[in-house]
């Protein structure tokens, strides 16, 4: 898939925020950029890159430091130090890469870097680089931290209703988690909202999302600054189909038990199956796995759980042996091509916003499980804006029980709301493939700003 050195237009480095979620989407950027004849160098953390496994990709990767090559954030005393330490050594390495780099037979003209790592736009002006913000959350939750930086949705929270332009209205619960639990986790808001903190200054601001899924909240930003939609950043052979090579992102953390679940699909009727995944990062607390595991037992449904190593302890007692005739429990699994699977009917999910696009785009109805950070915000919109999904009621301890769960099952896989949903999940998918066919509102926008890279 990628063009030679020789012929390459424009070199741009892809610096992604190190976890799966972050990088999913700016390797898959990268790729519809090197189809378009940019040498694209993917730069990682010394601590994530023994860990990668690059699976079949052609994209180059450079390291820098985050401070912590041994443990990243685990030996950091707390978020704010990590990043603290992350902004001083990265700032550093990735001054030192780019030194090495400019000596290079092709130096960089372009840094796209993830505004969860803000300073690295200070770096590329050092450099005279030009810079691009790629942003990898719904624009809905970068507007609302958007106006939190400019001081315009004040915290703590007072009203009942928090009403921002181009956004539905919306209850605090229906804001990211870091606004309605203030102090829930000192350093990500600081995060967050920092990621506006120098946003003058790029070039381009770059968003994972599609134009027509998320429309009068990008038309309203795009006033303010050079926005650009460029999702779904999902591999195209899953949508346009026009890079041939591209079936999976082709760098993952974790290894994926590929034949297994592939194998137990296969032998499921056409929308049997609930898929279950909480994503790269999230902990759900003992009671509430195990509640989960009973409504899934008592919903009667066929189950894939993607159940993290470090999560299996929390199931319960016996649980995977009494329900082997039903379900199947792996650590990680193919996320795309279970989702691409006509055997499954439902994806029980966290809202990851990777996760939420990744069903959008294959039509897969949402079980809206939000746990933390931006999934509050991309439950609220599966469920009564794009209305793709439930979202699984709460009691009053934040816990799913596991009626609750077993009863929007069934909704989901029987009910007459299923039914609708469906009907939407069509819509969706349609519209998420033609936004990065030829001409769509994607597609248009990548090429645009391929042209300006190679121009500049
Ligand atoms: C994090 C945040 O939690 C999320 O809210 C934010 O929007 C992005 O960063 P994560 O929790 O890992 O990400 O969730 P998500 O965004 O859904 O990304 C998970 C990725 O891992 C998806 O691309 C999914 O396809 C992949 N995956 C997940 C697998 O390939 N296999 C699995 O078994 C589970």
């Amino acid at each position: 898939m990628a063009k030679e050195t020789s012929a390459c237009k424009a070199h741009c480095l892809i610096l992604p925020y190190p976890t799966q979620g972050h990088i999913n989407p700016m390797v898959e950027f990268s790729k519809r950029l090197e189809h378009r004849g940019v040498k694209v160098t993917l730069v990682t953390t010394n601590f994530v890159y023994k860990d990668i496994q690059k699976e079949g990709s052609s994209i180059a990767i450079e390291t820098i430091s985050d401070g912590y090559d041994q443990g990243r954030i685990s030996r950091a005393d707390n978020f704010h130090v990590y990043l603290e330490r992350f902004l001083q050594v990265g700032s550093q390495t990735l001054t030192e890469l780019l030194e090495k780099l400019s000596r290079s037979d092709f130096p960089p003209n372009c840094i796209v870097y993830d505004p969860f790592l803000p300073w690295a736009l200070d770096v590329a002006k050092k450099f005279g680089l030009l810079g691009a913000a790629l942003f990898t959350q719904s624009w809905a939750v970068d507007v609302i931290y958007y106006h939190v930086h400019k001081g315009e949705l004040k915290l703590p929270l007072s009203e009942s209703e928090v009403l921002l332009p181009g956004l539905p209205p919306l209850e605090p619960q229906d804001l990211p988690s870091f606004l309605y639990i203030l102090g829930s986790y000192p350093g990500s808001l600081e995060m967050l909202t920092g990621q506006f903190f120098n946003i003058e200054k790029a070039d381009w601001v770059l968003c994972n999302t599609i134009y027509e899924l998320e429309q009068e909240a990008v038309d309203w930003m795009s006033k303010i600054m050079p926005l650009r939609t460029v999702g779904p950043t999902i591999p195209s052979m899953f949508l346009d189909k026009r890079l041939e090579d591209d079936k999976d992102y082709g760098f993952s953390v974790f290894k994926p038990n590929t034949d297994a679940c592939l194998k137990w699909l296969n032998d499921r009727p056409k929308g049997s199956v609930v898929y279950v995944s909480f994503g790269s990062l999230v902990a759900l607390e003992v009671e509430e796995m195990q509640e989960l595991a009973w409504g899934l037992r008592m919903s009667n449904s066929y189950f894939l759980w993607v159940v993290r190593a470090t999560e299996e302890a929390k199931l319960p007692k016996n649980f995977v042996e009494e329900t082997s005739e039903k379900g199947l429990m792996v650590h990680w699994c193919p996320q795309l091509e279970v989702l691409a699977h006509e055997a499954v009917g439902c994806f029980v999910t966290h809202c990851g916003w990777n996760s939420t696009l990744e069903a959008l785009s294959f039509g897969v109805p949402m079980l809206a499980m939000p746990q933390w950070t931006d999934q509050s915000t991309n439950a609220k919109f599966i469920m009564d804006i794009w209305k793709m999904g439930l979202k699984v009621p709460v009691d009053d301890k934040g816990i799913v029980r596991r009626e609750a769960a077993e009863h929007c099952i069934r909704e989901i896989m029987e009910g007459e709301r299923g039914k609708e949903i469906k009907e939407n999940a069509f819509k969706w998918k349609k519209l998420a493939k033609e936004a990065v066919d030829k001409g769509g509102s994607s597609d248009k926008n990548i090429e645009e700003f391929v042209a300006e890279l190679v121009r500049s």
